[in-house]
């Protein structure tokens, strides 16, 4: 983990009291990452022991699904709507960290936001609770006391930082000319780096060079904007030749992209899909870093690449 300067800032704002702090930034710029390691901190971890939270939003839809996702967490039982328990739960118990990732997905649709952003409003309104959202956009919610100084949207990372991450993956093998090249396209954003260190690391740099040049004709953009970067990575590393060699594992990706939750390997063998070597995929997936298991060991694909497939698999309007 790099982005050590935010870190330190959101270290310091845990040691004022229970701060209320907004993670922001684009898809792929490390929020999730970000949000754990301030969770597994030393620091955090002696503060709040077993009371630490980590809540991903992603699958509710509104304000009394997120209340269960959270009541779910304390080991509540699913009930009808669990905000109050939840409130008083809380409340009666101290200190927690409460930690929402991906909240966007609940307060992005206008017909949800004033709910969540009252919901917000009074979780804390509880002293002892410190909350940590991670959330895409610039925005943070309203009718909420954000601790100051207020976090900036993460930035792309520092020109060293990003580079040591490359090497991490790719090696340092790669005639350095080269490797800056392949470097520049990454624009300096983790989820971009990854992707293309490890293609780097699979197909070697010139390879992965000649096919971004031959894929950025067919971007509707003009390819110099962050997201077309992004995209224009994850497209090359589906066409990569770690996956042509396990056709299906396309398929595996179209699957994992519709399920928030990922897969476990249980649910990996009995799944009645039409994939023949679904563990073979799987590990394509793995090795181009287009899927990852989480701490669980779920296979899981993250946020901005299943966005990116939802996109593929719409209707194109001409
Ligand atoms: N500071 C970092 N150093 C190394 N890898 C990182 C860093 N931040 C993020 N990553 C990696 O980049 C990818 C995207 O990060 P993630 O935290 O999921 O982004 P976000 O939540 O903003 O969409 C993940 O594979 C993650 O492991
Ligand atoms: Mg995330």
């Amino acid at each position: 983990m790099v982005v050590t300067q935010t870190l330190a800032d959101i270290l310091k704002l845990f040691r004022q009291g229970s701060p209320r702090i907004a993670i922001l930034g684009a898809g792929g710029m490390g929020k999730t990452s970000l949000a754990r390691n301030v969770v597994h901190h030393e620091e955090v971890t002696t503060k709040y022991h077993g009371n630490r939270f980590f809540v991903t939003c992603d699958t509710a839809s509104s304000k009394s699904e997120l209340a269960g996702l959270i009541g779910a967490h304390l080991g509540m039982k699913p009930g009808e709507d669990l905000t109050r328990v939840v409130l008083q739960r809380f409340s009666s118990s101290a200190p927690n960290l409460l930690i929402l990732d991906n909240l966007e997905t609940v307060w992005e649709p206008t017909k949800s936001r004033k709910h969540i952003e009252e919901f917000l409003s009074l979780l804390t309104e509880i002293k002892s609770l410190a909350l940590l959202i991670a959330m895409r956009g610039t925005e943070r919610p309203s009718k909420v006391q954000w601790t100051r100084p207020f976090l900036q949207p993460l930035p792309p990372l520092a020109q060293d930082a990003a580079r040591k991450m490359f090497i991490d993956i790719a090696d340092d093998k790669h005639p350095l000319q080269v490797l800056d090249q392949v470097f520049a396209l990454t624009d300096n954003m983790p989820l971009s780096i990854s992707l293309l260190a490890h293609l780097v690391d699979i197909e070697g740099c010139k390879e992965m060079l000649s096919r971004w040049e031959t894929e950025k004709t067919s971007l509707i953009s003009d390819g110099s904007d962050r997201r077309s970067y992004l995209e224009l990575s994850i497209t090359l590393s589906r066409s990569s030749p770690r996956i042509a060699s396990t056709p299906q594992a396309q398929d595996l990706l179209a699957l994992l992209s519709m399920l928030p939750d990922g897969l476990s390997d249980v649910e990996l063998k009995q799944t009645k899909s039409p994939i023949l070597d679904i563990l073979g995929c799987k590990a394509a997936l793995l090795h181009t870093a287009l899927a990852y298991t989480d701490g669980h060991k779920w296979l899981k694909v993250l946020v901005p690449i299943r966005e990116y497939m939802g996109k593929l698999s719409l209707p194109q309007i001409r």
